[in-house]
């Protein structure tokens, strides 16, 4: 890469970099940190590996999928909470999904559903970046969540039998 190109790159992940400082809490703002991208493999729809072989937290994945900032998973999915007043209802309800689905199924349906299903709404939160067409500026070389934040969401689906 061009020293201009890497100069205008820093600059423009110096400046998301900033709003997640200015955030009054940086856990819940919407721009995961900057970290770097870990390839992952897919084989026969499933991603069988952890995303750079994190171990995923149950109770931070619920926190992350409804959280309107981050996951909002409930922006689309029914999922069995008390404590949430209303759902979307664009995609199938995720009660139960950890009993239906193995897990590699499941990691490549959040990591990326659109590398199989290109007309699905559903966003690919660890897509990668380089695929993203014409991403806002502050995704600009991105994902929507960490690797440890999908990992996360997983450990949690999976706790839903
Ligand atoms: C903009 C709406 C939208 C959001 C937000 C969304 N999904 Fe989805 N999801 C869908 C739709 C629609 C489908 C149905 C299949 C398709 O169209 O790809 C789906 C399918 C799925 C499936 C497969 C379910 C099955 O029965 O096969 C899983 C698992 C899933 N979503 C998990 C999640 C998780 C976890 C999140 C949050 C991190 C999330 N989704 C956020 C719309 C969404």
């Amino acid at each position: 890469m061009n020293p201009a190109a890497k100069a205008i790159i820093a600059v423009l992940l110096g400046a998301a970099l900033c709003r997640v400082g200015a955030a009054a809490d940086p856990a819940s703002s919407a721009l995961p940190m900057v970290e770097s991208y870990c390839q992952w493999q897919q084989t026969d729809l499933m991603i069988n590996e952890p995303l750079c072989g994190l171990k995923g937290d149950a109770q931070r994945g619920r926190a992350i999928a409804t959280d309107g900032n981050r996951g909002n998973c409930v922006a689309c999915h029914n999922m069995p909470f008390a404590d949430v007043e209303a759902y979307g209802t664009i995609g199938p309800s995720l009660a139960g999904i950890g009993g239906r689905y193995p897990e590699g199924y499941i990691r490549m349906r959040v990591v990326d559903t659109k590398s199989f299903n290109p007309a699905s709404i559903m966003p690919g939160y660890y897509r990668d970046p380089a695929k993203i067409h014409r991403p806002a500026t502050a995704y600009v070389g991105r994902t929507f969540l960490t690797a440890q934040q999908v990992e996360d969401v997983i450990a949690f689906l999976m706790t839903m039998k």
